[in-house]
């Protein structure tokens, strides 16, 4: 992969140095953490989204992936974790996100028969302590008063007082934290400046076309390229309507449409499309529309 990405994107001589070095540290991982490592299976609509997000990631700034549902940024995000080969830990933001999901807990061990008070650390604080990538799903869907307590780290303080220990943490080389939004999503509030102020920010859009073509082509298991095209042409049509604000932004999930496409191996198209697309949808007029984008291409 290594080798094409440096093709691909004409990467300046010292990025490909820095990529080289990162690659190197591999080797000292545990097996545990070997696991966490992401996999290759990015599309990228176009190379600025990668190039961008490479350098980016060398010059060690936060990146903040903004994009709709089923876009891509958690893919993006183990794309970059493949290239430098960096494990992943990851936090799924919710209003339900505490500090001690984020930093760890404390516990009381035995040994033998004497007790102590052990802190198990949480994702946050095991990225910094090894220097690897914090992967922060949906950071708008925290409640903001949790999110303060990453400024710190995401600043060139780079650290952290654990209020559990109270160690102050200072994060190892190497540690490097990217965060996605979901825009359009119902329930989000918006990201807080001083937050907002600490990312680089990439945008992920829906792929199309050609590219969405080879990707639908790979990653399900639908073969027939026919049924495909009406898929690919089925996903721009949503992404239109979408834009036009008649349809809800999930509608055009490109996660959608590839569960549609696994499923009409076995189902009707049709059949696959409510199920795996129209079926998730409230609104009555949604479901309509999309009902008559199918017919008017099946046909
Ligand atoms: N550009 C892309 N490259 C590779 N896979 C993609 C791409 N876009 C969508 N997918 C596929 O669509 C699914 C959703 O991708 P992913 O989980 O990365 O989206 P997301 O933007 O993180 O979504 P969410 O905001 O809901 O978390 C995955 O199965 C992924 O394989
Ligand atoms: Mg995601």
């Amino acid at each position: 992969m290594l080798e094409e990405i440096k093709q691909q994107l004409s990467l300046p001589q010292e990025i490909i140095q820095h990529i080289d070095q990162t690659r190197e540290v591999r080797a000292t991982y545990s097996k545990e953490d070997a696991e966490l490592i992401g996999q290759s299976g990015y599309t990228a609509p176009h190379n600025d989204i990668l190039y961008d997000t490479v350098v980016a990631s060398s010059l060690n700034k936060n990146i903040l992936l903004q994009g709709p549902t089923g876009s891509g940024k958690t893919k993006l995000a183990e794309w970059i974790s493949h290239l430098y080969q960096k494990p992943m830990h990851m936090i799924n933001c919710s209003v339900d996100l505490d500090a001690e999901a984020m930093l760890g807990y404390k516990t009381i061990e035995y040994k033998g028969d004497q007790a102590h008070v052990e802190f198990i650390p949480g994702p946050v604080v095991q990225a910094m302590r090894k220097g690897h990538l914090l992967y922060i799903d949906e950071i708008n869907m925290a409640r903001p008063e949790t999110l303060p307590i990453l400024n710190g780290i995401l600043d060139y303080r780079r650290s952290l007082t654990n209020p559990f220990t109270t160690e102050v943490i200072k994060a190892k080389e190497g540690f490097q934290v990217i965060a996605s939004i979901n825009i359009g999503y119902i329930g989000t509030v918006p990201l807080n400046e001083a937050l907002k102020n600490r990312f680089i920010m990439i945008d992920v859009p829906y792929l199309q076309g050609d590219h969405l073509r080879s990707l639908v082509t790979a990653q399900s298991g639908q073969k027939d390229a026919k049924l495909i095209n009406i898929l690919v042409q089925l996903s721009e049509d949503l992404i239109f309507q979408v834009k036009a604000g008649q349809l809800s932004e999930e509608a055009a999930s490109i996660r959608a449409l590839l569960d549609a496409a696994d499923l009409s191996v076995y189902l009707p198209l049709g059949r696959a499309i409510q199920r795996a697309i129209i079926d998730k949808l409230e609104d009555e007029r949604e479901k309509a529309i999309i009902q008559n984008l199918v017919e008017t291409l099946i046909k």
